[in-house]
């Protein structure tokens, strides 16, 4: 008789190679049943790359894996998914223009006959949005939901599945803290019931409540691997990086200078008579619960959305912006949240993606200064210690954190007054989120003025001056003393 196995899933010495880049060179995990697991490292470790090989979206060239004990090889996603594997990879994988419910059930439809079911199909996809706690039209294209209830969709997919083993890449980095919340409350319910999670996340807070067991890989290679507890958060980091870092919000400290914008009842859709101005050199935080208008806010103001009514003041000169390009053309620019739909130019190499927005700037009489370019490229891929095999690259075989930082590097190189982000440190490791403050304070110190929408309160509060607080498309609060207030102070008036 066999004992029955101490491990749901064991990945052994996984080497895999990418053209230029050794991804993966001896990454080792075991998952045991009904076991939360956190798969911790800086981006372009090799999380994705692995958890794509035990999904059977790519093949390793050596190690093993093993399920309940029995070695296995997965040759397509669709196999996995047959052994009890649900994974949510990191870029949706929704397809926006089919419904909700057609997204939940795909490759999985209910049939009754040879007909799908859909009246029961939407009825279960009902169950399974109302579990997660989401209320929203299951028959509408998940191209219309926000990015945050697109993901919620996703972990959907995978609880319909009935899956054994549940993996998640960055399954968090869109949601609300409630929405956390309630993911890992059903995580721990599943777990109860043995299914196991493998989880990847940059949000170190999150690891350290929710995991059982942490994995750290660095560089492609397994580093450690320990119960929760057996860690701190300070030595959690150091693995990570491979070196300590001792203050993890830098706060730079600036002089302000001019109010260099300012807001006047700026009103659209959902958000209704916004008011606030900003002075150079001054880093203004902007909270506010999901869907409680911060993004609407900074797109309104770089012209990505059109306003009601409202006045938009820069530098004393009330300026009018009816699309993005007014608003790069007064000295305003935006770093969107959604990297994907509005940011990169994924088929383009890293190079082209660098230089889009700032190609007028650079070229002379229609030439574009490639010498200047390159030394600007260069200097910002070090900086932000951009993970790259050569300026040629794909943007898109990118991972997920070096994406966002070609984003910002982007921006860094337009000369703007007004600089705006839009969650710019989700989804990029510890290390690199150290490096955005220190740009960001940099940015200040050179007379910018930094408006920022966070959902990590920490962060507002390490690095802001100010932080103001939106609750329902209205600024419900102002934080001004930002040193001395804590999350409390600013959930107060989110909620
Ligand atoms: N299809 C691909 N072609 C070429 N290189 C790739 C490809 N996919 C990944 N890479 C490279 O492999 C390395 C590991 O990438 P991976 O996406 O696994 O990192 P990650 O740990 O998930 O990072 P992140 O935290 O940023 O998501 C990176 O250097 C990345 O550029
Ligand atoms: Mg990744």
């Amino acid at each position: 008789m066999n004992p029955q196995p101490d491990f749901a899933l064991r990945m052994r010495a996984i080497h895999k190679r990418f053209p230029g880049v050794q991804a993966l060179s001896g990454a080792s995990f075991d998952l045991r049943p009904g076991e939360i697991h956190a798969l911790v490292g800086e981006n372009g470790a090799g999380k994705s790359t692995l958890i794509k090989i035990l999904s059977g979206v790519l093949s390793a060239d050596s190690g093993s894996i093993e399920l309940l004990g029995q070695p296995v090889t997965f040759g397509s996603p669709a196999e996995a998914r047959r052994a009890g594997i649900s994974t949510i990879f990191q870029e949706f994988t929704l397809i926006p223009s089919l419904s909700v419910t057609a997204n939940l059930f795909l490759g999985r439809e209910q049939t009754r006959g040879i007909l799908i079911d859909i009246a029961e199909e939407r009825r279960n996809a009902m169950v399974i949005l109302d579990r997660l706690g989401v209320s929203i039209d299951v028959d509408a294209p998940t191209s219309q939901l926000a990015v945050a209830v697109q993901q919620m969709v996703e972990i959907g997919r995978a609880l319909a599945g009935q899956s054994r083993i549940l993996v998640m890449d960055e399954p968090t980095a869109a949601l609300s803290p409630q929405e956390v919340q309630r993911l890992f409350s059903i995580l721990r319910e599943l777990a109860a019931q043995g299914v196991g999670t493998l989880f990847i996340s940059h949000r170190l807070d999150e690891v350290i409540s929710v995991a059982d067991r942490i994995t750290v890989i660095r560089d492609g290679i397994t580093v450690d691997s320990r119960a929760t507890r057996e860690y701190d958060r300070r030595t959690l980091i150091q693995q990570m990086v491979g070196r300590p870092i001792e203050q993890e919000y830098p706060k730079t400290q600036t002089t302000f200078g001019e109010i260099s914008l300012e807001v006047v009842n700026l009103t659209a859709g959902n958000v209704r008579d916004v008011s606030f101005s900003a002075r150079e050199g001054e880093i203004v935080g902007l909270a506010g619960l999901m869907g409680s208008g911060r993004t609407e806010v900074v797109r309104l103001i770089f012209g990505a959305d059109s306003a009601e009514s409202g006045v938009i003041t820069l530098a004393g000169r009330r300026v009018k912006i009816k699309c993005p390009g007014d608003a790069v053309a007064s000295g305003i620019c935006l770093l969107t949240e959604d990297r994907k739909k509005e940011g990169l130019v994924l088929h383009a190499s890293i190079r082209d993606n660098f230089a889009l927005p700032s190609l007028a700037q650079w070229s002379r009489l229609g030439f574009i200064n490639q010498v200047e370019e390159n030394r600007r490229f260069e200097t910002h891929v070090l900086k932000l210690n951009i993970r790259i095999s050569s300026p040629d690259q794909h943007a898109e075989d990118l991972s997920g954190g070096n994406q966002q930082k070609l984003l910002v590097a982007r921006w860094l190189e337009k000369d703007s007054s007004v600089i705006m982000f839009d969650e710019p440190t989700r989804g990029i490791d510890v290390g690199a989120k150290h490096e955005m403050y220190l740009l960001i304070g940099e940015l200040a110190a050179r007379g910018k003025t930094i408006i920022m929408v966070s959902s990590e309160l920490l962060e507002l509060l390490g690095i802001c001056d100010r932080i103001l607080v939106m609750r329902r498309g209205r600024l419900a609060g102002e934080i001004t003393d930002v040193r001395h207030s804590s999350q409390e102070d600013v959930m107060a008036m989110a909620v």
